[in-house]
């Protein structure tokens, strides 16, 4: 036999025999009891079972990624570009054939919390890795909503990753090592309202698939929980309660504005990915919701994470801007080209002329030296919809270069962090895609 016949049948049977351990590893572990009331569960105004559904829906934000720009929400189609190739969400409609119209309880319960589908093993780009600790009540409430919503025929989008990224099967491997399919359980030092806001923003919310820190498999690294790390060019800020680096220094009303509203008075808006989380999901949880979500991320540990990015709530360039400054009294380029194209929304003095979202002054993004939000804001745009009030601010990616958008974005890091902007039109092009 050939020596790549015989590397052929060792490989095979060594994957035999990690997917036989994996097998029994499943079998054996116990998956822990399901979570009791009061702390699972949509809140007790919500009574019926569809209702219950939509609002934990919305609460894990399922339709952020199961609906394509300008399609039918839930119909799927979104794609995720991975290093190696791209995969897409797919149709939760209730259609009989192109979506999960014939699912029973059990399939779609193992899809949401153990990650298979019909087709196998998940990728985790469906974050079943936060909502493994869904009760199976509240999982099933989900179903039960989108089976309320009217069928959309839409078939789903074939993965379009090269070989052995492609094998479902493979991802089992990667469950050995970073899934723990658990249940949540209450933390009995913690007061009902903590361990509210820990469901919220663990089992539904998911905010740790976006603040959490990644190693090199993709997986959150536990012992980094919320302190921070880039999702699709954007920061996710981190949002332990460090006092410096995380929102230690946020009072609780300015926290829960965020939340709710996506605009911290004297703090940060909320751009990008984040503006998509709060529209479509946070701002519809109930007020006693938000108050769980800022007494569980008050209590959790502080970490200091990139320390570069605390924030300066007193930039002198800034605070003495209350005029605006002419700008042909200014040489410097990104100075130039932010009065040209910034100034008029957001001021020399950062405060916000039309809207308080265009407040820059303490804002976290300013903050950040490597400017990576700002830079994500001035490439592709931000827009937010909060009960049907809509902020926006254009993308400037197309008009303007890489030396252009650096040299703005350096600029707001002086001008509204007073320190040295390190964004360089390498890092811009980077960003671009
Ligand atoms: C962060 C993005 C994201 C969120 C949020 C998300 N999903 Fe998914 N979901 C995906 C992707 C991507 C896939 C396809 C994964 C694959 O092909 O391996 C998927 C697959 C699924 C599947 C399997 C469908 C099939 O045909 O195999 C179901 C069911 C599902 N999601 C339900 C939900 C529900 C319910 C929620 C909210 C509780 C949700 N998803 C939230 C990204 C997401
Ligand atoms: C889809 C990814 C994503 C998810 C999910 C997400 N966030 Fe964020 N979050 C971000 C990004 C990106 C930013 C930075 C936004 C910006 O630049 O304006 C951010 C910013 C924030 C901020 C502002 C911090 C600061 O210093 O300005 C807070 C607070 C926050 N998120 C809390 C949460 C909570 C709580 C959850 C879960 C309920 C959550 N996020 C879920 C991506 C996400
Ligand atoms: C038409 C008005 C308008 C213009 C022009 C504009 N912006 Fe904005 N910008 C906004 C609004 C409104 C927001 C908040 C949007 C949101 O919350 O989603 C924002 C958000 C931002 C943010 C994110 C703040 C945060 O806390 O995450 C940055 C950074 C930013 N703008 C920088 C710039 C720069 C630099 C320029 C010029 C290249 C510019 N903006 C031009 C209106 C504008």
């Amino acid at each position: 036999m050939s020596r790549t016949g015989k590397n052929l049948i060792g490989g095979v049977l060594a994957l035999a025999v990690l997917m036989a351990i994996y097998v029994s590893y499943v079998l054996l572990r116990p998956a822990g009891p399901e979570p009791v009331a009061p702390i699972a569960g949509a809140p007790a105004q919500f009574t019926e079972l569809v209702s219950r559904g939509r609002y934990l829906a919305k609460a894990a934000d399922c339709v952020a990624c199961h609906t394509q720009a300008g399609g039918q929400p839930y119909a799927g189609g979104l794609p995720f570009d991975l290093p190696f190739g791209t995969l897409y969400a797919t149709n939760i409609t209730p259609d009989h054939e192109t979506g999960i119209g014939t699912w029973t309880d059990d399939q779609f319960v193992r899809a949401v919390r153990d990650g298979v589908g019909p087709a196998g093993n998940l990728y985790p780009a469906m974050p079943y890795t936060s909502y493994a600790a869904m009760s199976r009540d509240d999982v099933l409430a989900i179903k039960a909503y989108l089976f309320s919503l009217a069928p959309v025929k839409q078939p789903n989008k074939p993965l379009e990753l090269p070989f052995p990224f492609n094998q479902r099967w493979g991802m089992a491997l990667w469950k050995i090592g970073f899934f723990d399919n658990r249940r949540f359980a209450a933390n009995p030092d913690k007061s009902p309202q903590w361990n509210r806001g820990a469901y919220l923003a663990t089992a539904l919310g998911h905010c740790g698939e976006c603040h959490t820190p990644r190693n090199l498999a993709f997986a959150m690294k536990p012992s980094e929980y919320l302190a921070g790390e880039v999702v699709q060019g954007w920061l996710a800020f981190n949002i332990t309660p460090h006092p410096q680096s995380g929102i230690g220094g946020w009072s609780d009303e300015q926290l829960a504005a965020y939340l709710s509203t996506g605009h911290a008075p004297g703090r940060s808006s909320a751009s990008g990915p984040m503006a998509e989380a709060i529209q479509h999901s946070l701002q519809y949880l109930v007020p006693s919701d938000i108050q769980a979500l800022v007494t569980y991320l008050r209590d959790i540990p502080a970490l200091a994470g990139d320390e570069s990015v605390a924030v300066n709530l007193k930039p002198e360039g800034a605070l003495a801007a209350s005029v605006v400054v002419p700008a042909q009294d200014k040489d410097d380029f990104g100075q130039r080209l932010f009065a040209q194209n910034c100034a008029g929304c957001h001021m020399w003095n950062g405060q916000g002329r039309q809207t308080p979202y265009a407040g820059l002054l303490g804002s976290t993004a300013s903050n950040d030296p490597q400017a990576r939000s700002v830079v994500s804001a001035i490439l592709h745009g931000t827009h937010i919809n909060i009960g049907g009030r809509h902020e926006s601010m254009p993308a400037f990616g197309q008009s303007h270069s890489d030396v252009e958008i650096a040299a703005m974005a350096n600029y707001v890091v002086s001008q509204f962090g007073a320190k040295q902007g390190s964004v360089t039109p390498a890092m811009v092009a980077q960003q671009r895609n």
